[in-house]
């Protein structure tokens, strides 16, 4: 078994290379019937089983939603083109509801089904830290999209994602405040039960020190809370206030920071990516017009394979691609690339082959999995004008 794991490490970056070119786009590239190995578990007769757990329904529900619309489209572009060792994929998605303990039974479920190969999510930081210990005691690997928590993939050799983390991000967003903005003074709330709000603001706080800013006010929220103001009567000298939060909290903030008369632009990460944020806070032009949040990919981005995945996403579900769908379809793609380059839909090779993914061209960016099983790749600041998220910078690692 050691002589042919060699073997098999050292032929799998050429293999990666090769295959990464016949996985990336819709094109019909794989002749079908050319990959005909297939080996032990995972056996499903025709079809490789990946199991999505995601939140569909709940508090952030659009998260759920989006992520699960670029996995699908990417299992469709990957059928079409002939699907992996001859097989065709089939994704099975279970909601959490937006829940951490929902998000737990539902990884036991998938756990107890020995057809499922591999699992995707989820996105937000805290259900997967809870999901992941189930997968990874279970042996089955699990490829967060986009939780960005430093700790999710600390849980073990299992456990991979296709985003950056919050200890770039949240430096992103310090620097874009202090040489961008130039802010002096930042007030930041933070969300006190997740891990994602908790982990940015401790980032954010000690990056902007650097820069020579002054953190004026630091408060704390619930996830159930519904009135900030006294938090925010705090931050009302402030040259910008960092919200790193979810979407579906941001919107109240920053209606009742106006209300204040605090005219100071808000600043967020990831969290704030929804189809919704902008109706939450009151409107196209209402009281997040002119803020900037961090991203792991805009739709405005000119390179080809951006544009042709805005096109087939676009004609799919009749609206553009968020964060979200982007990393969940590079997160498909790279499971798919996986099993192939493994050559074998048996979860431990899974795993050793999702470790030697290097430079796959996704559309979120390239992404290499490091050895602590994250990857590593450039931000962009996007500014909320109208309802549109526009485009403003990158920035690299
Ligand atoms: N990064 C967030 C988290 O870890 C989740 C997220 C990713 C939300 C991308 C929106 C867009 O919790």
């Amino acid at each position: 078994m050691r002589t042919s794991r060699l073997n098999f490490l050292r032929g799998a970056i050429p293999v990666l290379a090769l295959s990464t070119v016949l996985l990336v786009g819709g094109g019909c590239k794989t002749p079908a019937g050319t990959d005909t190995t297939t080996s032990g578990s995972g056996d499903t007769g025709g079809t490789i089983k990946i199991g999505h757990y995601a939140s569909l329904t709940g508090e952030t529900a659009t998260f759920g939603k989006e992520s699960d619309e670029g996995v699908k489209l990417a299992m469709k572009e990957i059928n079409a083109a002939g699907g992996i060792l001859g097989k065709q994929i089939e994704v099975e998605t279970q909601d959490d509801q937006s829940k951490a303990e929902e998000a737990k039974t539902v990884a036991t479920k998938f756990a107890a089904d020995d057809k499922i190969v591999a699992v995707l999510g989820e996105v937000a930081s805290t259900r997967s830290m809870t999901a992941a210990p189930v997968f990874q005691r279970a042996g089955i690997p699990m490829i967060s999209p986009s939780s960005t928590n430093e700790k999710v993939t600390q849980e073990g050799d299992y456990i991979f994602r296709v985003c950056f983390i919050d200890n770039f991000q949240g430096g992103v967003m310090a620097q874009f405040a202090a040489n961008d903005l130039k802010a002096k003074k930042v007030a930041i709330l933070r969300e006190q039960t997740s891990d994602y709000s908790v982990g940015l603001s401790d980032v954010f706080t000690e990056e902007f020190k650097k820069l020579g800013g002054t953190i004026t006010v630091d408060a704390s929220f619930k996830s159930s809370d519904t009135d900030y103001r006294s938090q925010l009567a705090k931050a009302k000298d402030a040259d910008a206030i960092f919200v790193p939060a979810y979407y579906n909290t941001v919107g109240t903030i920053a209606r009742q920071a106006r209300e204040l008369g605090i005219t100071a632009p808000l600043l967020g990460c990831d969290g704030w990516d929804s189809p919704t944020l902008v109706e939450g806070a009151g409107g196209a032009g209402k009281a997040l017009e002119g803020s900037y949040f961090s991203n792991h990919y805009s739709k405005d981005d000119k390179a080809p394979r951006v544009q042709d995945f805005v096109k087939a996403y676009t004609a799919e579900y009749g609206k553009a691609p968020s964060g979200l769908a982007a990393l969940g379809y590079d997160a498909m793609k790279i499971v798919a690339l996986a099993i192939k380059t493994a050559g074998s839909a048996d979860r431990a090779k899974i795993k050793d082959a999702l470790a030697q993914t290097k430079d796959f061209p996704g559309v979120t960016g390239n992404i290499t999995i490091d050895p602590n099983r994250n990857a590593s790749k450039p931000a962009v600041v996007l500014q909320i004008q109208g309802n549109d998220f526009a485009y403003k910078k990158t920035i690299n690692p």
